[in-house]
């Protein structure tokens, strides 16, 4: 009798543990707000309550730290997860080294990695839900010379890239999250907007459940073999006002098509950039023009343009891509034009001279207010067109607690 009753305590107690476990939920996915800074028209994350530039081709998180940071030595794991070509030793083995590089200066240094906790918020994809600890997340120290032209407020970059290192992918593995990740980039400083990392749904127009994820069309990363840790996508064309732009044969496909937050405005290699703004010149023929406003070339008078839902009426732009069904990322006059001072608006496309190293790198203002889903799993890219057509913004998340 009295062992069936320590056999039943045991059941007993077996049993509260599973259900404590089961308790404690996976992680479906972390949201954080991303927010516009007017100065430099680039993009910050905020993570643990501090603000890192939006950069998603850099290769790892990396900010000034205490002279007392840990360093992690040469043989450990997180060491060997750092690409070859950016790290070495020193101390005697004791300090992996990287190499950084401020993405908008171009400038490097050498930092120290190391490993920190982060906290961040979980989400259900409609409100933030908990906050979590992340530990040892591993980062790089940078001298403080290294933020040199970011926004005020950043505390240093949040590499999201493809890399071993980067954000991204540790959240992945630390939190066994579904590999991907989307971000929606706010056109103003009014409301903020949101990166999630891990599995859907998106949801960007509380109170009304609207899964944002469910109007993505896609097309597949490749790599890129000058920047292996870009994500790069290939277009088999382009076209203004459904026309073909007539470039180069094989000009998209030297040295691809990459996206890059660290960059305002799309950057157009110069064979490419010439014959695209002299077909929007030929679409837009009957609009009154402005003078030229540095870095853009072709602006037009603004109060002689028609507004639409999506913005100023004009020309629409194709980026036709290849692969996934051959889908077009239509940019409308909403990420086409950008204004500028009093009563100019420019197209909002720069020139990257002839050795720019990519034919194309689409920037932030053209990825304003689209959805966009980094899906490492599947290696392809999620693209939603502007939201404007169905009426919602990246501003539209909910970021007050349940
Ligand atoms: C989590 O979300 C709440 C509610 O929006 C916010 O107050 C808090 O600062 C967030 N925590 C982090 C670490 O971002
Ligand atoms: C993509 O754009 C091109 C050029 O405007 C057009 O001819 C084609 O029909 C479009 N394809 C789709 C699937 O919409
Ligand atoms: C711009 O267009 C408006 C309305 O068509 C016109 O009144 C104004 O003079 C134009 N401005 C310039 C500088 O051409």
């Amino acid at each position: 009798m009295a062992m069936n009753l320590q056999a039943y305590f045991l059941v007993f107690f077996l049993c509260i543990l599973v259900q404590v476990q089961a308790s404690s939920p996976a992680i479906q996915a972390l949201v954080a707000p991303i927010t516009k800074d007017a100065k430099t028209s680039l993009y910050t994350l905020s993570i643990a309550n501090r603000n890192y530039l939006l950069d998603l081709s850099g290769p790892l998180l990396w900010s000034p730290c205490s002279s007392t940071h840990p360093t992690v030595p040469c043989s450990s794991e997180e060491c060997a997860a750092v690409s070859g070509a950016q790290k070495h030793c020193s101390n005697g083995g004791r300090a992996c080294t990287v190499r950084l590089r401020n993405p908008v200066t171009g400038e490097r240094a050498a930092g120290d990695l190391t490993l920190a906790d982060i906290v961040a918020n979980a989400t259900d994809g409609k409100t933030p839900t908990s906050e979590v600890t992340v530990r040892g997340v591993v980062s790089s120290c940078a001298p403080d010379s290294l933020l040199r032209l970011l926004p005020a407020a950043a505390a240093g970059d949040a590499g999201l890239g493809r890399g071993g290192v980067s954000l991204p992918t540790q959240l992945y593995s630390k939190l066994s999250l579904k590999r991907q990740f989307a971000v929606c980039l706010p056109s103003t400083a009014a409301a903020p907007g949101v990166a999630f990392f891990g599995g859907g749904p998106y949801n960007l127009m509380p109170p009304t459940p609207f899964d944002a994820s469910t109007i993505l069309s896609y097309t597949d990363l490749v790599r890129s073999p000058t920047n292996p840790s870009a994500y790069t996508i290939q277009l088999r064309g382009i076209a203004v006002n459904q026309e073909a732009v007539l470039l180069p044969p094989g000009a998209l496909a030297r040295g691809g098509v990459t996206l890059d937050t660290a960059a305002p405005y799309t950057v157009l290699r110069r064979d490419v950039y010439r014959p695209f703004i002299a077909a929007f010149a030929k679409a837009t023929s009957g609009i009154p023009r402005m003078p030229r406003a540095r870095p853009f070339e072709l602006c037009f008078n603004r109060s002689a343009l028609g507004f639409t839902r999506v913005g100023y009426a004009v020309a629409p732009i194709d980026l036709m891509t290849l692969g996934g069904g051959g889908r077009n990322w239509t940019v409308f006059g909403s990420n086409s034009l950008a204004q500028v001072a009093g009563d100019t608006a420019c197209l909002a496309f720069v020139d990257g001279g002839r050795a720019a190293r990519s034919a194309v790198t689409v920037g932030a203002f053209q990825m304003e207010n689209n959805l966009l889903l980094f899906d490492e799993a599947a290696s392809r890219l999620g693209f939603s067109g502007t939201l404007f057509f169905i009426r919602t913004t990246c501003g539209n998340f909910n970021f007050a607690r349940h």
